[in-house]
């Protein structure tokens, strides 16, 4: 309950908050962390309303927190409280640096034990609960992706009429074979290495010495960068088909990201969720043999091929990392809107680079017949925008009406991250990746404690730069 001789904390915060919002413009969420931040410096003045129980030394505890955080007290009015008359109510104009005020609220919050906060807030909280309670579940922990893992849309195994291997039982066995592998997977345990077929081999051959062709014509240069990377790691060759095990590791060393083996097609949902995680949920089972430039469902060379290279890249693993937090709790409307725009980047983007249209999309860089065409000047090509991405027709089984070119890889990486600022959820993410888990913010004091763990990074990148800097 909100009364005059409760401390304010609230109130104070409300009004740092509006003051923070009031520089407002038409900066990026980076820039405003930034300025944020460093408004923790800055000198500002701030009435602080509190009741003091009535025990010896309780003053004299509380002037002290106040000389310690170095806030300047500009004025002092002592009234008894109005609430309860047996305290003594103090309202204190002071003046100090934002950070230092904070902290003085966060002190005297512990050392006074008898904070309310107003109506007002207790509303807006409960408000929020209660819009958490009715949200789609979402992992907040990297071991919940294997009840995303669980809800398989199609499992490999059930093939449809049009498939190549429809009719063949041998590969239909085969296929039930990787389902098995796949769903006993749990977090955190080996990756099953498989022992592929000549035939599979053959085909990984013949798609990989293709391909190999034309990556440095067609692909972007990150991508070329990284493929060379895995075939000097002695893990992508002609010959042999290379182990997600053998894979998964050298992605973590490099970006955190992992592969998690999976039976079939998982929902746009929980697939966005593992990307959340730097998850990245790849099938094992190869192509039918009959036709091996072609696959109507993403197979384990369309994951190598097309996917993996790129993952070892920081710019991109972060992007995709952003597409799959946006997508926690999200509403189903705005989960197809993201599956969208990752389907026309992750899966079909184009760049430009050195004037040169390139790909980065996964689904084009397996694919020879279709790599050729969406960098020739047969294919309908437009600016890449999120809002015309969302209402375009995503094709599985046949080319794509349209691609999407950026400028660059970052400029689309920029965009989506602009459109995501617009899904509406009553809270943030943050992932900590010392625990593998997705913090959920709620409130101002979650964003500051976030905050906080940022200004600690800096302070230690600031004093190297120092350090570099006198040497
Ligand atoms: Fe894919």
């Amino acid at each position: 309950m909100a009364s005059e001789g409760s401390f304010k904390r609230s109130e104070l915060r409300k009004s740092q908050r509006i003051r923070l919002r009031s520089d407002g413009g038409t900066e990026t969420g980076h820039q405003k962390l930034v300025r944020r931040m460093s408004s923790f410096d800055t000198v500002a003045s701030a009435p602080v309303i509190f009741s003091l129980k009535n025990e010896v030394g309780a003053l004299t505890k509380v002037i002290t927190l106040f000389k310690e955080n170095d806030i300047h007290v500009r004025n002092v009015e002592p009234r008894k409280s109005q609430r309860r008359h047996s305290e003594l109510e103090l309202f204190i104009d002071c003046e100090g640096k934002k950070g230092m005020l904070r902290e003085l609220l966060k002190q005297l919050d512990e050392l006074l034990a008898c904070v309310e906060i107003s109506e007002a807030d207790r509303i807006k909280e409960e408000t929020i609960e209660n819009e958490m309670k009715n949200l789609p579940w979402f992992p907040q922990k990297i071991s919940d992706l294997d009840r995303c893992a669980d809800n398989v849309l199609m499992y490999g195994e059930e093939l449809d009429a049009e498939h190549p291997g429809f009719k063949d039982k041998k590969y239909r066995e085969r296929r039930k074979y990787f389902v098995k592998c796949a769903s006993g997977y749990k977090h955190d345990t080996p990756i099953p290495r498989v022992i592929f077929t000549e035939e599979e081999t053959q085909t990984w051959n013949l798609v990989f010495k293709e391909l190999k062709n034309l990556y440095p014509s067609h692909a972007c240069k990150e991508y070329v960068e990284n493929l060379k990377m895995l075939c000097e790691e002695g893990i992508y060759k002609i010959g042999e088909i290379p182990q997600l095990a053998d894979i998964s590791r050298v992605l973590k060393e490099r970006t955190g990201f992992q592969l998690r083996p999976v039976a079939g097609y998982l929902s746009p949902r929980n697939f966005l969720a593992g990307l959340a995680f730097r998850v990245f949920h790849c099938t094992q089972y190869i192509r039918h043999a009959s036709d091996p430039l072609y696959t109507p469902e993403p197979d384990s060379i369309h994951e190598l091929l097309g996917h993996v290279p790129l993952l070892a890249d920081r710019s991109f693993a972060q992007f995709s990392q952003e597409i799959g937090l946006a997508s926690l709790g999200a509403s189903d409307d705005d989960v197809a809107k993201l599956a969208s725009c990752y389907f026309f980047t992750v899966e079909f983007g184009l760049c430009k680079q050195d004037g040169q249209l390139r790909a980065y999309g996964a689904g084009l860089l397996s694919s020879i017949s279709e790599l050729q065409f969406a960098t020739s000047s047969r294919a309908l090509v437009k600016p890449f925008n999120p809002s015309d991405v969302i209402k375009q027709e995503c094709k599985i089984t046949t080319f794509q009406d349209s691609y999407f070119v950026s400028e660059s890889f970052t400029a689309a990486k920029r965009q989506i991250r602009e459109y995501t600022t617009s899904i509406l959820r009553p809270f943030g993410v943050r992932y900590d990746p010392y625990t593998q888990s997705v913090d959920v913010i709620k409130n101002s004091n979650e964003i500051m404690t976030a905050v906080d763990e940022l200004k600690d990074d800096l302070g230690l990148l600031n004093d190297t730069l120092t350090k570099l800097q006198s040497l």
